[in-house]
């Protein structure tokens, strides 16, 4: 009989563009295009206080590389021992071929499975989840799971109630093949009937770009729709892995909104003390935010190795997720 077999992440990394832009950097750019904005407005509705934007030839997979090589780094692995290489992104380098296929041969390495996740701000939830199937399943060992955006690509910079609000980055982890898990259960969910509140309405068509390929949002409805979302998926993976609120030593959401991270955290009676908190730092990094706030968490010494701790996502879609697990 052969030992049940799980996946464990055993290594995180990311990282950030070198440009910071606090909002007074941004109010103070805003205002040269007549529009006014200010830290109080940002920082009052978002928790925001500073983001991180790419120089324009740097792209998704750039900052992709830099964060697996960290995660590679923590969990002892080299490149060539991953079989399996995931890249959650909505903004990335080419339509194709995949930024976990450019990132692989940036990674100096060639051969195993490569592929991107389209899930908005769930999507390295997503990643990770499918990650886990295919560790579970025997088909993968060693995992590279990224989340990298370059969002400040996608801004459209004449609004100010979505420019302010996003920032550029990438965090990864490394999950392997384990006898103890790891990921305990995850829970997925997608509503497509929600396109219109969060969207960036273009194509490439006959080598032109149809419709804008800007960020759109209806903040309010986005909002609602995820205080709800965010409490049913942390209850639901709670029960499928059989553990109640009380097993959770820490939240990491995704970091869009703290007002939003807070209000998860109060309905599922957590002390914010236990809620990772980094959008004040990086804004809204969609794919990235997720394993960003992990690994600050890891390296400042919060999250330790046998930590029950509750990842979960949300974002365009609508699509929304959890997963459950031990460090
Ligand atoms: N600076 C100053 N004033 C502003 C700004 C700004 N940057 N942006 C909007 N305003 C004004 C508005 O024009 C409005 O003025 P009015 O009352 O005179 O019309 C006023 O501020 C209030 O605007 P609201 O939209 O009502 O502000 P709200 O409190 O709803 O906060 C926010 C807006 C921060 C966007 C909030 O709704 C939110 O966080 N929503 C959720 C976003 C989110 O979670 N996204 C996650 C998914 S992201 C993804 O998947 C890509």
């Amino acid at each position: 009989m052969t030992s049940t077999l799980f996946s464990r992440i055993t290594g995180t990394g990311s990282f950030l563009p070198p440009k910071l832009v606090t909002n007074d950097d941004l109010a103070r750019d805003l205002a040269t295009r007549g529009i006014e904005t200010s830290d109080e407005w940002i920082f009052t509705r978002s928790g925001i206080r500073q983001r991180h934007f790419a120089e324009p030839d740097v792209t998704s997979s750039d900052l992709a590389l830099q964060a697996a090589r960290n995660a590679l780094q923590a969990a002892g692995r080299r490149a060539d021992e991953v079989d399996l290489i995931i890249v959650a992104t909505s903004t990335p380098d080419m339509v194709f071929p995949s930024s976990a296929a450019i990132l692989q041969h940036k990674l100096g390495v060639a051969g195993c499975a490569a592929f991107d996740v389209q899930a908005v701000c769930s999507g390295f939830i997503y990643a990770l989840t499918v990650a886990d199937s295919m560790v579970r399943t025997g088909s993968a060992k060693c995992a590279l799971v990224v989340g990298a955006e370059v969002f400040s690509r996608i801004l459209d910079f004449n609004d100010r109630s979505t420019c302010v609000l996003f920032g550029d980055g990438a965090g990864a982890v490394v999950l392997e093949a384990s006898p103890e898990p790891g990921i305990l259960a995850s829970d997925l969910h997608a509503d497509g009937s929600h396109v219109g509140i969060l969207c960036v309405p273009g194509q490439v068509s006959g080598g032109q770009i149809l419709g804008q390929p800007l960020l759109r949002m209806d903040g309010k409805a986005v909002f609602k729709l995820a205080v709800r979302v965010l409490e049913e998926a942390a209850q639901t993976t709670l029960r499928k892995a059989g553990k109640t609120e009380a097993d959770i030593d820490w939240l990491v959401p995704h970091q869009a909104n703290i007002r939003i991270m807070e209000g998860t955290a109060r309905k599922l009676k957590l002390p914010l003390e236990k809620l990772i908190a980094t959008v004040d730092q990086h804004g809204n990094t969609s794919a990235a935010s997720v394993p960003l706030a992990l690994d600050s968490a890891v390296r400042g010494g919060k999250i330790k190795k046998g930590h029950t701790v509750l990842l979960e996502g949300v974002g365009g879609g609508f699509t929304w997720g959890a997963v459950l697990l031990t460090m």
